[in-house]
């Protein structure tokens, strides 16, 4: 134990930890250890390297407050959020697919009666979206409570807007006796994410563009069912294929039409996945 070196010290370090109680916690942190010195042995990390990492990931912290989660952004950016959602959202075929939350759904959102427009002011062409919400077996599902939120024309959510009053582009609506919805809101755009801290100086150190593509987002929660926490994206988007946070699955690629009379319409049907009783 006082003699440890770079071919000892992996194990020394996991036997530490080998009377850890809770099983889980024991697996995670062990296989924490085990991963974290491969990197550093792989990749060689210099002192400075390691002192360099130390301070990115202090930025990253400090970086974070109520309206910012600096951390989530970086876990997005390195592929670990949806590699998270992948894993645990296997779904058997015909169910909508899940991606990722994002730091912009927030509690508390307003509630809208079918066929409101829940853009309540926000920038953008407007639009009409409609759908159902159906089981895996293609039952309605009525009473579904379907949360929506979108950036605005200009690529930001409300939440990013200092001095907003209120809610915009986001809300929460219930589907109705056939599992049915619309209401009207602004066309999706593509918008980049926040980059203007330390995830951002990683994108630009490795040539990295911050952009997500078109999306609007949806969290539809009904009894019996799995939440459902995905996005629709708008096809032709030019960064479809290198989404900033390798969100985009082709299954949620949907068109906005726009309509002879300049209105843009979505029609996009949602498949739950039954929750299971075990
Ligand atoms: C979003 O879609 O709102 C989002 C997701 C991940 C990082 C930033 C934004
Ligand atoms: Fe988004």
């Amino acid at each position: 134990m006082r003699n440890l070196n770079q071919d000892t010290i992996t194990q020394a370090v996991i036997a530490r930890f080998a009377q850890t109680p809770e099983p889980r916690l024991k697996e995670v942190v062990t296989n924490l250890v085990q991963h974290l010195h491969a990197f550093a042995r792989e990749t060689h990390l210099t002192e400075a390297e390691w002192a360099q990492g130390i301070e990115f990931l202090t930025a990253t912290g400090q970086k974070c407050d109520d309206q910012r989660q600096e951390f989530i952004l970086l876990s997005d950016v390195l592929g670990l959020s949806m590699l998270t959602v992948a894993m645990n959202n296997d779904k058997p075929q015909g169910c909508t697919e899940a991606t990722v939350v994002g730091p912009f759904h927030v509690e508390g959102a307003p509630h809208y009666a079918l066929g409101a427009d829940v853009a309540n002011g926000a920038v953008g062409q407007p639009c009409l979206v409609r759908g159902r919400v159906l089981g895996l077996g293609g039952e309605a599902v009525p009473n579904a409570v379907i949360e929506v939120w979108q950036a605005d024309a200009a690529g930001n959510y409300d939440v990013q807007y200092a001095d907003l009053a209120g809610h915009r582009a986001r809300g929460v609506l219930r589907s109705d006796a056939e599992g049915g919805f619309h209401f009207r809101s602004i066309v999706a755009e593509p918008y980049p994410i926040p980059n203007d801290g330390p995830v951002g100086e990683l994108l630009k150190a490795t040539r990295r563009h911050p952009w997500r593509p078109a999306h609007l987002h949806f969290m539809i929660k009904a009894e019996g069912y799995e939440t459902l926490t995905t996005h629709v994206f708008r096809n032709g988007d030019p960064y479809l294929d290198s989404d900033a946070v390798f969100g985009v699955r082709q299954s949620l690629v949907a068109d906005w039409v726009q309509q002879p009379d300049g209105m843009f319409s979505l029609d996009f049907d949602f498949v739950l996945n039954p929750s299971s009783h075990d």
